[in-house]
C-alpha cells in the first residue's frame, strides 16, 4: 500500500540518565507519532561511583531509531519524511574515547558519580585569586557534579586515557559529543562538537565568551587539543551515516534541561519550568542577562538557537535524585516491581503517616551543596509500611522542588505564579497533586510529557538549512495543558515543609 504522507518530521534523541529515547514528531503539530525506549543500566562499582558502557549507550540510539522506524512503517508513515534530528542528552557524563579505534577508553562517569570528591577538595584549596574563580566564569560551583573534575580523574587514573592523550589519540565529550561523532561516521570522519548548552556543564567552558576557559583548563590541568567544538544548538552538525535514517541531518542538539525548556516554550525572560526525571531540575529563562544566585542556584546557558541568534540564560536549581529513588524502591529494596506501581502503593495510604525520606544519595544539589550528606528515612514507628515509605518517596521530591522554587523566587524577587512541569514521573497524578499542594501553586503539565525530546526536534527542525519548524506557538497545536490545584491549606502545606526541613539538617554532615 503506498504510505501515507505527512508533513515534514522531525526525530530526537533523549538520552537521559536511566534511558534511551527516539521519537518522531509532525513539525506542524507536534503530534508524538511514535517513539521507542530502552533502559540504560548502572554501574555502582564502589560506593559513591556511578558509570555506564558508552558503547551500550550507542547500541541503545540506534535501536530506538530502528525500533520507531519499524514502528512508523506499521503506521504507513513514510521514514523519508523525517527532515532532521535532534539529541538531548544527560549532561555532565563524562566519556573520552580513541578517535583512532572508536573505542571508549573507560566507562562513562556519570554526573552523579561522587569519586572526585577529594579531587574537588584539593582544588578548592588551590583555587586562585578569590573563590568566585570559577563560579565567576562557569556559573557553577566546584562540585563532583560537572565534567571537569570526572576528566581529571580519568586523566589521573586510567593508563590508557593518559597514553592516547599522549599520543594525540583521545577525545573528550558529555554524551551528545559522543552521540553526534558516533552517529555522524566516527573513525570514518565523525564530528568532534558539542553545544553550548552542554559546554556550560563542563566547569571549562566560559559562558561570558562562549569559549573554552584557557585559565580553567590550566586550573584543572586539561589539554585543550580532546575538547570539542563548541557550537549552536540548532545548526547542521553532519549527516547520519548508518541505519535506516541515513542521509538525514543532525541539527539540534541541547542539554536535556535545557531542550525541557525549548520544548515547554520558555522563551521569554522569568518562564520557568520543571521536568521530572532521574533527577529533577527547574530552570528560569533570565534572557540574555547572566544572573547570578545569592540562593544556592546555578547560572547556565540556557539556549542559542542558531549560529548567528543570541545566547540565552537560565537560572537552575538542581536536584540530584528524583526519578532515581523509585528505580532505587524497584532494584534495591524490591518493594514495587515497575515504576509505575509507585502510585498504587502510595494512593492505599495517602498519606506516610508522618515518614520523611530523604534521597541524598549523591549528597545534596541545590539549594544545599552539601556532598556530606546522605540518605535518611526517619520518622518510623510500627505502624510504618511499605506504603507509606513509597508515599515519602513521592513526597521527598515535591519537597526539593519546593526548595528550589523557594530559592528561584528569592533570587528572582518576583514568585512563580504556577509551576510548568514535564519528564516521565507526571504522568502520575498522585505526585501532581502533591506538588500542587507543597508548593502551594497551580502545577500544570502538558498532555504529551516527552517535552525535552520535543525541544530538542524543535531545535533540529528550526535550524538554518532544514527550516521546516517555526518556533511558533500554533506549531505546537497538539499539546494540550492539564492543571492541578492546590487542595490542602496553607497551614498544614507549612507544617509539612518545615518537618521535611528538619528531616535534611539530620542527613547532612553524615559522612566527613
Ligand atoms: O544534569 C543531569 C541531567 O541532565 C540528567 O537528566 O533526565 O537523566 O534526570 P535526567
Amino acid at each position: 500500500a503506498k504510505k501515507a504522507v505527512l508533513g515534514p518530521l522531525v526525530g530526537a534523541v533523549d538520552q537521559g540518565t536511566s534511558s534511551t529515547r527516539f521519537l518522531v514528531f509532525n513539525s506542524k503539530t507536534a503530534e508524538l507519532l511514535s517513539h521507542h525506549q530502552v533502559e540504560i543500566k548502572q554501574e555502582f562499582p564502589r560506593e559513591g561511583w556511578v558509570e555506564q558502557d558508552p558503547k551500550e549507550i550507542l547500541q541503545s540510539v540506534y535501536e530506538c531509531i530502528e525500533k520507531t522506524c519499524e514502528k512508523l512503517g506499521q503506521l504507513n508513515i513514510d521514514i523519508s519524511n523525517i527532515k532532521a534530528i535532534g539529541v538531548s542528552n544527560q549532561r555532565e557524563t563524562t566519556v573520552v574515547w580513541d578517535k583512532v579505534t572508536g573505542e571508549p577508553l573507560y566507562n562513562a562517569v556519570v554526573w552523579l558519580d561522587l569519586r572526585t570528591q577529594s579531587t574537588v577538595e584539593n582544588l578548592s584549596k588551590r583555587i586562585p585569586g578569590n573563590n568566585n574563580f570559577v563560579k565567576s566564569k562557569t556559573g557553577l560551583p566546584l562540585s563532583t557534579y560537572f565534567s571537569a573534575v570526572k576528566l581529571r580523574w580519568l586523566l589521573d587514573n586510567v593508563k590508557k586515557v593518559q597514553e592516547a592523550v599522549e599520543e594525540n589519540r583521545a577525545l573528550f565529550g558529555t554524551i551528545d559529543s559522543w552521540l553526534i561523532w558516533s552517529l555522524t561516521g566516527g573513525i570514518h570522519g565523525g564530528v568532534h562538537c558539542t553545544d553550548v548548552t552542554n559546554a556550560s556543564r563542563t566547569m571549562l567552558f566560559n559562558i561570558h565568551s562562549l569559549e573554552w576557559d584557557k585559565e580553567l583548563c590550566e586550573f584543572f590541568g586539561i589539554p585543550m587539543e580532546i575538547l570539542p567544538n563548541v557550537r549552536s544548538s540548532s545548526e547542521i552538525y553532519g549527516l547520519m551515516k548508518a541505519g535506516a535514517l541515513e542521509g538525514v541531518p543532525i541539527s539540534g542538539c541541547l542539554g536535556d534541561q535545557s531542550a525541557a525548556l525549548v520544548g515547554q516554550m520558555c522563551f521569554q525572560d522569568g518562564q520557568a519550568k520543571n521536568t521530572y526525571g532521574t533527577g529533577c531540575f527547574l530552570l528560569c529563562n533570565t534572557g540574555h542577562k547572566c544572573v547570578f544566585s545569592e540562593h544556592g542556584l546555578l547560572t547556565t546557558i540556557a539556549y542559542k538557537l542558531g549560529r548567528d541568534k543570541p545566547v540565552y540564560y537560565a537560572l537552575e536549581g538542581s536536584v540530584a535524585i528524583a526519578g532515581a529513588v523509585i528505580r532505587w524502591l524497584r532494584d534495591n529494596l524490591g518493594i514495587i516491581k515497575s515504576s509505575e506501581e509507585i502510585e498504587k502503593l502510595a494512593k492505599e495510604v495517602g498519606t506516610s503517616y508522618g515518614c520523611y525520606f530523604v534521597p541524598a544519595f549523591s549528597g545534596l544539589y541545590a539549594p544545599y551543596w552539601e556532598p556530606s550528606a546522605r540518605g535518611i528515612i526517619c520518622g518510623l514507628t510500627q505502624f510504618t509500611n511499605k506504603c507509606h515509605i513509597a508515599f515519602a518517596a513521592l513526597e521527598a521530591v515535591c519537597f526539593q522542588t519546593r526548595e528550589i522554587l523557594d530559592a528561584m523566587n528569592r533570587d528572582c524577587g518576583i514568585p512563580l505564579s504556577h509551576l510548568q512541569v514535564d519528564g516521565g514521573m507526571t504522568s502520575n497524578k498522585i505526585l501532581m497533586q502533591l506538588q500542587a499542594d507543597i508548593l502551594y501553586i497551580p502545577v500544570v503539565k502538558p498532555s504529551m510529557p516527552e517535552t525535552t525530546a520535543l525541544g530538542a526536534a524543535m531545535a533540529a527542525g528550526a535550524a538554518e538549512g532544514v527550516g521546516v519548524w517555526s518556533l511558533e506557538p500554533e506549531d505546537l497545536s497538539a499539546v494540550t495543558m492539564e492543571r492541578f490545584e492546590p487542595q490542602i491549606n496553607a497551614e498544614e502545606s507549612e507544617i509539612r515543609y518545615s518537618t521535611w526541613k528538619k528531616a535534611v539538617m539530620k542527613s547532612i554532615g553524615w559522612v566527613t
